[in-house]
């Protein structure tokens, strides 16, 4: 059985300075992992290399159910079932949500009918209904680009799902409801791995395993027994007991 995502040794470099130093992390079908670490820690980095965006140089391997992402363009990693929810989402002027997400679905081989279908179906978990007509994130506040993130993957439902800094900026009852529809999202064709600063998420949604970020990569993975040792002594405590 194929891990959902399955990345090894991965180092992504700008110019002369290394920000990813060799990060191996598994992600398996099913389940739903976060990543916690100190800022600059390289969290976005990881995305944006997955991502496939250009500025960096990269060795090592990333595999998304079995089959290679890193020498494939953008789109086809997005095709083959790639999403991501950005720290900072892009605002796309001009392109209402709902073309945005046919045009996505379309391009992932889903048919029109279906995502109308989920669309409809997805309308007890989320009331985007009246976001639909604007355009992709313009004059959303924070905390409703996030749920419009969450919203496009429950559309579009990706293998592998990844949500930078998933409750930045989000009331005390948005980050319960942003963690219960990634919840909701969870399958078992689908990898989901988030990425937060705060345990306060990870109270409302089941995460199987919590990975610890720092200096490009990953020091320590254990259960939810982690972030309260986090929450308690901060970075330096595990630092000190990593050293
Ligand atoms: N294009 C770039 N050129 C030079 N340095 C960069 C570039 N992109 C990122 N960095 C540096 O890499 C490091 C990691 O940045 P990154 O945004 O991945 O951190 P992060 O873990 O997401 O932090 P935060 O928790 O604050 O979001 C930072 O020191 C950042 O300044
Ligand atoms: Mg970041």
């Amino acid at each position: 059985m194929n891990l959902a995502l399955e990345i090894i040794d991965l180092h992504a470099s700008v110019g002369e300075v290394e920000i990813l130093k060799g990060l191996s992390l598994e992600v398996p079908f099913g389940q739903i992992h976060a990543i916690m670490g100190p800022n600059g820690s390289g969290k976005s980095t990881l995305c944006h290399v997955l991502a496939g965006k250009e500025v960096y140089t990269v060795t090592g391997q990333a595999r998304l159910d079995g089959r290679d992402l890193l020498g494939e363009p953008t789109d086809v990693r997005a095709r083959m079932g790639l999403i991501q929810g950005f720290q900072y989402p892009v605002e796309i002027r001009g392109v209402k949500l709902i073309d945005f997400l046919r045009e996505a679905a379309d391009e992932s081989g889903i048919e029109a009918a279906e995502v109308e279908r989920r669309i409809v179906a997805s309308g007890d978990q989320f009331d985007m209904t009246r976001f639909l007509t604007r355009s992709v994130n313009q004059d959303l506040s924070g905390g409703e680009k996030k749920r419009s993130e969450i919203f496009q993957m429950a559309i579009l439902q990706p293998k592998v799902a990844i949500l930078d800094e998933i409750d930045s900026g989000l009331d005390i009852d948005a980050v319960r409801e942003v963690a219960e529809a990634v919840e909701a999202m969870r399958g078992p064709d689908v990898g989901i791995l988030i990425i937060t600063h705060y345990s306060r998420i990870l109270r409302y949604l089941t995460t199987d395993r919590i990975h610890v970020m720092m200096e490009g990569r990953i020091v320590e993975s254990g259960g939810a027994e982690l972030a309260t040792e986090l929450e308690a002594g901060g970075y330096e405590a595990l630092r000190s007991r990593l050293k």
